[in-house]
């Protein structure tokens, strides 16, 4: 597997992105990526010139996940959006890779933080559907993973989600 920027030019690689968007975030973010066009946008914009896109490839050339940076407080401060691995090669280090990835960009063009917004629509945790008021952080500070939400992948790549 190698990490490398998208190329602009090869059309097949930003449809194999945009797809995995599309297909991966279906079950428990269905309103995430509902079609290519709103996919392909979200590609094209993480290469622009506010961001950073990385597609991590396999042997012959697929892209097997990808993850994005926003640039933000004049690049001090990256959000990571977004982040995908194909189905079938989750649970194989490639999404640590691809975070530790971004993170070395970030470095290396003078960003200090790196942050993550993680939604729960269907009840993947114990928070989903609650009212987190008035006490947020107590009620952060119980939750409870449920059907395998990724938060605490985040939470184990040290990210402050
Ligand atoms: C979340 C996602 C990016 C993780 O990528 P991955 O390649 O499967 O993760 P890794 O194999 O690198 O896992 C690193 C660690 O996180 C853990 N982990 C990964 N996904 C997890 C999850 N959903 N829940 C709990 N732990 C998880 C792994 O077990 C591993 O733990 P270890 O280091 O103790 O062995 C990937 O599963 C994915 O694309 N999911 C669907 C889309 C998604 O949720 N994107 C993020 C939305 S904000």
């Amino acid at each position: 597997m190698l990490i490398v920027d998208f190329d602009p030019n090869q059309e097949k690689a930003i449809e194999q992105a945009a797809s995995l968007l599309v297909e991966v975030f279906s079950e428990h973010w269905p309103d995430a990526w509902p079609t290519m066009a709103a996919a392909l946008k979200t590609v094209r914009d993480s290469y622009g010139s506010n961001g950073i896109g990385r597609a991590a490839i396999d042997d012959v050339g697929n892209v097997i996940g990808w993850i994005g940076g926003l640039s933000e407080y004049n690049g001090k401060v990256w959000e990571l959006h977004p982040l995908v691995v194909r189905s079938d090669y989750q649970r194989k280090g490639i999404g640590r890779a691809l975070v530790s990835d971004l993170e070395g960009q970030v470095r290396q063009g003078g960003g200090i933080t790196l942050r993550v917004g993680t939604d729960d629509e269907d009840n993947m945790t114990s928070l989903g559907g609650m009212d987190l008021y008035p006490n947020v952080l107590e009620h952060l500070s119980n939750i409870k993973n449920l059907k395998a939400h990724p938060y605490e992948f985040y939470q184990k790549m040290g990210l402050p989600s």
